[in-house]
Parts: structure tokens; sequence; C-alpha cells
């Protein structure tokens, strides 16, 4: 479904990335990690379309998506959850969520829908609609996000350290509400410095260091493995 080739990505002369390939399969799961500054961000905003590669192509379903626009390229379902939470403090929780549907051209009556369906998954958005968004805490920002994503309705869906922030309780819903989504039919690429959590949960796994793979395989072998135990998970 989504297929990098070759990508690398220079900001001037310094490389956040180098040729990288990677393949995630329509209904899969796949989890990229890597320490600070490795360089995943990057590359979840070249795929999204908000960086143009230095070289190399992306391609969604056959079709090379790495010369759009990020605009053009969630109307073709694929959803982007960025780091950090970037919500609009000053608009309500309901503007918030309605931005997800506009910004995929859905008229009136297909964002209402959309609304509801959102609003039965996270019934406590629904309860402060009319609320400014940036008087959500910060779990409740990130719920916020991945509504607003969802309003889009993606098949796919590039998701940026959603734990980060988050107290333990907070994580172990955040993975039950991602695998929720990945049994409803949506494929997953997942950026985590959550490193057990998301190896646990994913199908496959890309190690990044310093801006390129250096480590690639089922979840559950990188999870037994001895050096990402020793560099991600505490020895
Ligand atoms: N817009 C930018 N302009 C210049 N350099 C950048 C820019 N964005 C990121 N970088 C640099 O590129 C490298 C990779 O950064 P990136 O944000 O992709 O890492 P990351 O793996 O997401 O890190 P983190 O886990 O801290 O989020 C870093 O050295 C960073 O300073
Ligand atoms: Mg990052």
């Amino acid at each position: 479904m989504l297929t990098v080739k070759n990508l690398s990505l220079f900001y001037d002369d310094l490389r956040a990335f180098h040729d990288i390939n990677l393949v995630v399969q329509k209904g899969q799961w796949v989890t990229i990690i890597g320490a600070n500054g490795a360089g995943k961000t990057s590359l979840v905003h070249t795929i999204a379309g908000i960086h143009r590669p230095t070289t190399g192509q992306v391609f969604l379903n056959g079709l090379e998506i790495s010369n759009k626009e990020s605009h053009q390229i969630c109307r073709l379902r694929l959803g982007h959850i960025p780091e950090g939470r970037q919500i609009f403090p000053s608009l309500t929780i309901k503007d918030n969520l309605e931005m997800g549907g506009f910004a995929v051209g859905f008229g009136r009556k297909k964002i209402k829908d959309k609304l509801e369906e959102v609003y039965n998954q996270f019934p406590r958005l629904k309860e402060r609609q009319k609320q400014l968004a940036g008087s959500l805490s910060g779990g409740e920002q990130q719920m916020l996000t991945i509504g607003r994503c969802l309003m889009a309705e993606p098949e796919i869906i590039l998701c940026d350290e959603p734990s980060l922030g988050l107290s333990p309780l907070r994580v172990s819903e955040l993975f039950q509400l991602l695998q929720k989504l990945h049994k409803q039919g949506i494929t997953l690429l997942l950026v985590e410095q959550n490193v057990e959590a998301s190896l646990r949960h994913a199908d496959y796994a890309y190690v990044l260091e310093q801006g390129e793979i250096v480590l690639e395989g089922k979840a559950s072998d990188l999870l037994g493995n001895n050096a990402v135990k020793a560099a991600y998970l505490g020895g």
C-alpha cells in the first residue's frame, strides 16, 4: 500500500535521512523506532508531503505521491497524526474536528456523519465540543488530534509519537485505541519512543539510526533482539 524507495532528505547540508526503503502492506501495523534526532519525524513529514525529498520516491497504492502537496496526499486517504498535537487552541473542539473533514473536501452532511462517528469513539470530546481546544488536557488534546485525523476517513495513518507526555495509564489506553483502529481495518505506520509497547503491537518494524535503517524484521523478532534490547529496552 505504501512504498518508500531510496528516499533521502537534506536540510541544506544536514542529512536528515538517507536511502530509506520501506514497505507498509494494506492492513499491516508497521513501526519505526529510533532515538531522538534519528530522522523519524523528517521521514514522516516527507511521506506526508510536508517536505520534498532530496532523492527517491514514495508510492501510495502504486501512485507516486512524492511530487504531491500534503493537502493532495490527505485526499488520497493518507492521514497524519503529527508529533506534538498540533491543534488550534483558540477554536472549539468541534471546529478542530470539522477541519479534518473540510481539509479533504467533505461536504456538510458527510462531516456531520463523521463527527457523530468520532464522538461515539471519544464521548469526552462530545461532552466538551463547544469548549476551546486549548482548554483540554494533554491527553485529551491527543484524542482530539486522533479524532481530527479520523474525520478525513483515512485508510492509512502516519502516527508520530502519540504517547509523548502521556501517563502510563493513558499510554495503555492509547495503544488500545490504536489496536481498535487497526482492527477496524486502518493501516498504521507508527513512530514511537515507547519501543516495547510499539513492538508488542506491530507486525513489522524498522530501526532508524542517524537517518539510516540499520535493522528491520518482524516486530516480535526485534523485541527479542539483543541489540534492540540493549539500545532501546534498557538491556
Ligand atoms: N526543519 C528542519 N530544518 C533543519 N534541520 C532539521 C529540521 N527538522 C529536523 N531537523 C534536524 O534533522 C534531524 C532529524 O530530526 P527529526 O525531527 O526528524 O528526528 P526525530 O527522530 O523525529 O527525533 P525526536 O525523537 O526527537 O522527535 C535532527 O538533527 C534535527 O535537528
Ligand atoms: Mg520526531
